[in-house]
C-alpha cells in the first residue's frame, strides 16, 4: 500500500540520511526503481511530473500501475506517489486519483499568493491523508537552451511556508534540474544552513540531484536535506544502454527486437543508477 512521504521523511532529517524522489516515466522505470528499492530494504518516493503524467494516459492510469506492481511485485518497503512540481489544479486532480503525496510549486507566484494556495492545499492534502512539499526560491535548468542558474531561496520567507504545516520544504539553494554547467558555482551551504536554523526540523528537499558530486550531497544531508530528487541522471543511463544495444546490432540478432529484450539493459541501467544514489543517500536498510 502506498504511504505518505511525511514519516520515511521524519525519520530520514532524525538519522542524518536522505530518501531518493526518482522520476518515473513508464513502466520500466517503475519496476526498476521499486525493485531496487526492494532489494536494498529502501525507503522510496516515485516522483510523477504533470508531463509524465499525461504521458502515462492519466494520474489515475499510474496509481493503478504503480499499486498493482506494490502488489504483484511484493514490494513491503514504504513507497510514496509523489506528483512532482504540481500546479494549483494538478495537485487536486492527483489527490482525487490515489496519489499519497503532492508537491505544489508556487515558487512562480508572488511569496503571498505562495503562501495562500500552499496553505489551501495544505488543508486539503491532510484531509485525506497525503503529505506535502512547498517551494521557495526557484530551481535552475534549461528551458529554450538557456541554462538558468536558479535563485537562491529568502530563508524568512521559507520560514513563513514552513510554518504553513508543509511536510517538506524545496529551497532553490543554486541546485539545477538537468546537467550542471561546466562554470556551475556548487550549492549554496550557507543559504542551505540559514534556512534550516529557521525551520528546524522540517525536512528539506535538494531539487536537481543529477551530477551533483558526493562530497556536496554529504554536506547538504548534514545540513538538513532529508529529500534528494532525480530524474535526469537514469534518463541518461537508459539511453546510454540503449544506444549500445542497439548499435551493437543486437536488436538485428534472434529475436533482440522484441521490447523485452531490448529495453532490459536500459532497465537494469536504471538499477544500478537507482542503487548507486540509495547507497550514497545513506538509505539501504533503513526501510
Ligand atoms: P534532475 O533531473 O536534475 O535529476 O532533477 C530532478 C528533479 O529535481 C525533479 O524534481
Amino acid at each position: 500500500m502506498l504511504v505518505s512521504a511525511k514519516e520515511m521523511l521524519d525519520k530520514a532529517k532524525a538519522g542524518h540520511y536522505a530518501v531518493g524522489q526518482f522520476n518515473i516515466n513508464n513502466l520500466e522505470w517503475t519496476k526498476a526503481i521499486l525493485q531496487t528499492a526492494q532489494e536494498l530494504n529502501s525507503p522510496v518516493i516515485l516522483g510523477v511530473s504533470e508531463g509524465a503524467g499525461k504521458y502515462m494516459a492519466g494520474y489515475k492510469t499510474v496509481v493503478g500501475m504503480v499499486n498493482g506492481m506494490l502488489e504483484e511485485l511484493n514490494i513491503t518497503v514504504p513507497v510514496a506517489l509523489h506528483l512532482d512540481h504540481g500546479g494549483y489544479e494538478a495537485c487536486y486532480k492527483c489527490i482525487e486519483a490515489g496519489f499519497s503525496s503532492i508537491m505544489f510549486d508556487g515558487s512562480h507566484y508572488p511569496i503571498e499568493e505562495n503562501v495562500a494556495k500552499t496553505k489551501e492545499l495544505v488543508a486539503a492534502a491532510h484531509e485525506k491523508g497525503l503529505s506535502i512539499e512547498a517551494e521557495v526560491g526557484s530551481i535552475g535548468g534549461e528551458e529554450d537552451g538557456v541554462i538558468g542558474m536558479g535563485e537562491c531561496a529568502d530563508p524568512k520567507e521559507c520560514k513563513m511556508v514552513a510554518d504553513l504545516g508543509v511536510d517538506f520544504l524545496a529551497a532553490g539553494i543554486g541546485n539545477i534540474h538537468g546537467k550542471y554547467p561546466a562554470n556551475w558555482k556548487g550549492l549554496s551551504f550557507e543559504t542551505l544552513d540559514a534556512i534550516q536554523q529557521l525551520t528546524g526540523d522540517l525536512p528539506l528537499v535538494l531539487h536537481g540531484g543529477t551530477g551533483i558530486p558526493a562530497d556536496m550531497i554529504k554536506k547538504a544531508i548534514s545540513l538538513g536535506v532529508s529529500k534528494i530528487n532525480v530524474n535526469t541522471e537514469c534518463q541518461l543511463a537508459f539511453a546510454a544502454a540503449t544506444r549500445e544495444y542497439i548499435e551493437a546490432g543486437k536488436d538485428q540478432q534472434g529475436k533482440g527486437y522484441d521490447p523485452r529484450k531490448l529495453l532490459a539493459p536500459g532497465a537494469q541501467a536504471i538499477k544500478d543508477t537507482v542503487k548507486e544514489k540509495m547507497e550514497m543517500f545513506g538509505s539501504v536498510g533503513k526501510a
